[in-house]
């Protein structure tokens, strides 16, 4: 058997707070998935209410990570991803994506919700070439990840890896130090190895993300927008691949797979920035 899990951390809390809404559970409700509670419905119907497209642009950021999974397997080469806020499993969580494609692809997923540590196990359902693995852990800690069990013995230092960091980075506050955290996980994986991230923009369709963040921060979850220079500061030690900073939809658009969601998404796409950047 190939896959693995993690027992929680001990310094993570395990419970699963159903009195404010959480992250995982609300784009869940955005996705329209079935893992919500009262408050993360409230909070996502207030959100769809205000900023109508977010439905459309939570679809886009999804099809875009599966786009993004699927050009770094087949034109990249990279087979080992760290998928940092993982988000309740759905429709082509990144080892089915990757291991459609090369079946001994290797994932360990990471989030802090508890929720999502309740639904890794349909995350580790892989192949058997294959590996997936889960580490409830905190990405402000990154240390806690990198010296975890399941991320040192299944992914492979001398081979690059993928960091998805997608619809993450956002609920990274300034006072987190996001740029130190990303050059922290940069730093522990090989040249070659990617950064991939998506964003709620802080410039374009300001109107929208605002109250969105505005939405949010009244019930209790903070996040922030990040203009275009924000959001590049992330990727320092990287080379922006083609075709640089799109708007989510717009990323590799022509990628072979696209999906009507893919198309979809075009409506609303300056919702969320994505990128990929390559470290040297
Ligand atoms: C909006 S969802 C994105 C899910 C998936 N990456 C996607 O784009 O489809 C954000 C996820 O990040 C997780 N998350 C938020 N802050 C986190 C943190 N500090 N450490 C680990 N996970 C975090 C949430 O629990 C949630 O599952």
């Amino acid at each position: 058997m190939s896959d693995s899990r993690t027992g929680a951390d001990s310094r993570m809390s395990t419970t699963i707070d159903v009195t404010v809404p959480h992250p995982a559970r609300v784009y869940d409700y955005l996705l329209g998935g079935r893992d919500h509670y009262p408050p993360d419905r409230t909070l996502g119907a207030a959100i769809i209410a205000d900023v109508p497209d977010v439905q459309v642009a939570a679809r886009a950021n999804r099809a875009f990570l599966g786009r993004a999974v699927r050009c770094l397997v087949s034109e990249w080469g990279i087979t080992q991803f760290l998928d940092i806020g993982t988000g309740i499993p759905t429709a082509g969580n990144t080892h089915e994506v990757a291991q459609a494609l090369d079946p001994a692809a290797r994932v360990v997923y990471v989030d802090h919700d508890p929720i999502v540590m309740v639904h890794a196990r349909a995350l580790l359902k892989g192949t058997p070439q294959g590996r997936t693995a889960f580490i409830h852990a905190d990405l402000r800690d990154p240390e806690s990840i990198l010296t975890d069990p399941a991320f040192t013995a299944n992914l492979d230092p001398a081979r690059p890896v993928a960091i998805m960091l997608v619809a993450i980075m956002m609920y990274i506050l300034d006072t987190d130090g996001p740029q130190a955290i990303v050059a922290r996980l940069l730093d522990a994986v090989p040249a070659g190895s990617c950064v991939v991230i998506t964003h709620l923009t802080g410039d374009a369709n300001l109107r929208g993300v605002l109250r969105i963040v505005e939405l949010g921060r009244r019930s209790g979850l903070e996040q922030c927008a990040r203009n275009r220079a924000e959001f590049e500061s992330l990727f320092a030690g990287t080379e922006l691949v083609a075709p640089g900073i799109a708007p989510v939809s717009a990323w590799r658009s022509d990628l072979a797979g696209t999906t009507e969601v893919d198309r979809a998404g075009a409506a609303d796409s300056a919702l969320l920035w994505a990128g990929v950047g390559r470290k040297c």
